[in-house]
C-alpha cells in the first residue's frame, strides 16, 4: 500500500515512533492522519485530526470507530515497556492490556472500515518477540503474543482483502529505551522503513539496521515456513494462496 491520498490512524501518536510516523505519513501525501493520543494534543497540519484513544479503554475505542467513517491504514503503535523479573502478575497483565489486547481490540473495532477500503493493519512489534530480553520479560512475552496474533489476523483476514503487517523493530532512540546504552536508530528513519516496507507489501517489515540483520533469516526460517503451512487451515487463505 502507498499512503499517498490515504487515510491512516496511528495510535500512540504524540511522541516517539508514533510521532515520527505522523510526520512521515504527511510527507508521503496522506490525505488524513488520525492521531490517537491519551491526552490533549495538537498538530499544525490541517490533515491531522487528534483523537482521544487509550487503547485499553473500550468506550474510547468504540467512540473512535464510530466517529471515523473511512480508514485505509491502521498502525497499532502504542505500547509500554517496564523493567520486571516476572515476579508481579499485574505488570504482565499491564503489558498484555496495552501491547496485545490494545491492538487486537482497536483492529476489531475498525474492521468494517478496513474491509470496505481493502485496507491494511500494521502492528509495531519488536525483535524481543523472537527472543526475550529477560530484563523486560513481561514486555517480551506481550510482543511475542502480539506477533503471533498478527500472524493469525493475517491469515484470517486475507480472504477479506485486509493485509496485516508486523514491524520487527530493533532498538529505536525514544523514551521507551532511554535506559539501554546500545546503538539505536532514529525514530524518523524507522518510520521511513515502516512505510517503505508497506509500499513493498512486506508481511514482516524490518525497518532499522539491527532488525535488517535478521530479516533474511526470518523470511527463510522454519517459523515463517510453519506460518504459511498453518495458515492453509483458513479456507479463504488457502483459496488465495492457490
Ligand atoms: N523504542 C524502541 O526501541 C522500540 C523497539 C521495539 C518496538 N518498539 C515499539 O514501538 C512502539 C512505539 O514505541 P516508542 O519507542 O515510540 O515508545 P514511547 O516513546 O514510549 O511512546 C509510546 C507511545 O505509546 C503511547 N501509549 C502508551 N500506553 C498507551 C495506551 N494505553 N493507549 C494509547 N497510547 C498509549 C504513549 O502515550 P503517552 O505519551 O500518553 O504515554 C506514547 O505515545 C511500541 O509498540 C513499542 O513497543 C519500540
Amino acid at each position: 500500500m502507498n499512503i499517498a491520498n490515504k487515510t491512516v490512524l496511528i495510535t500512540g501518536a504524540n511522541r516517539g515512533i508514533g510521532r515520527a510516523l505522523v510526520e512521515e505519513a504527511l510527507k508521503r501525501g496522506a490525505a488524513r492522519v488520525y492521531a490517537g493520543t491519551r491526552g490533549a494534543w495538537q498538530h499544525p497540519d490541517k490533515r491531522v485530526t487528534p483523537l482521544m484513544l487509550d487503547v485499553t479503554d473500550s468506550s474510547q475505542i468504540r467512540r473512535a470507530a464510530g466517529d471515523i467513517g473511512t480508514l485505509d491504514l491502521l498502525i497499532n503503535n502504542a505500547g509500554i515497556a517496564i523493567y520486571d523479573d516476572l515476579s508481579k502478575p499485574q505488570v504482565i497483565e499491564q503489558h498484555f492490556a496495552v501491547n496485545l489486547f490494545g491492538p487486537l481490540n482497536v483492529t476489531q473495532a475498525f474492521l468494517p472500515q478496513l474491509k470496505r477500503s481493502k485496507g491494511a493493519v500494521v502492528n509495531n512489534l519488536s525483535m524481543v518477540a523472537l527472543a526475550p530480553v529477560p530484563v523486560i520479560s513481561a514486555y517480551s512475552i506481550s510482543k511475542a503474543a502480539a506477533f503471533n496474533m498478527t500472524q493469525s489476523l493475517r491469515a484470517l483476514l486475507a480472504g477479506q482483502g485486509v493485509t496485516v503487517h508486523g514491524v520487527v523493530l530493533g532498538p529505536i532512540d525514544t523514551d521507551m529505551n532511554r535506559g539501554f546504552d546500545i546503538p539505536k536508530a532514529a525514530p524518523e528513519a524507522a518510520a521511513q522503513g515502516i512505510f517503505d516496507g508497506l509500499d513493498k507489501g512486506q508481511e514482516e517489515i524490518f525497518p532499522d539496521p539491527a532488525s535488517q540483520s535478521i530479516a533474511e533469516g526470518w523470511r527463510t526460517g522454519v517459523a515463517k515456513a510453519l506460518e504459511r503451512q498453518f495458515s492453509a487451515f483458513v479456507p479463504q487463505a488457502a483459496a488465495q494462496a492457490a
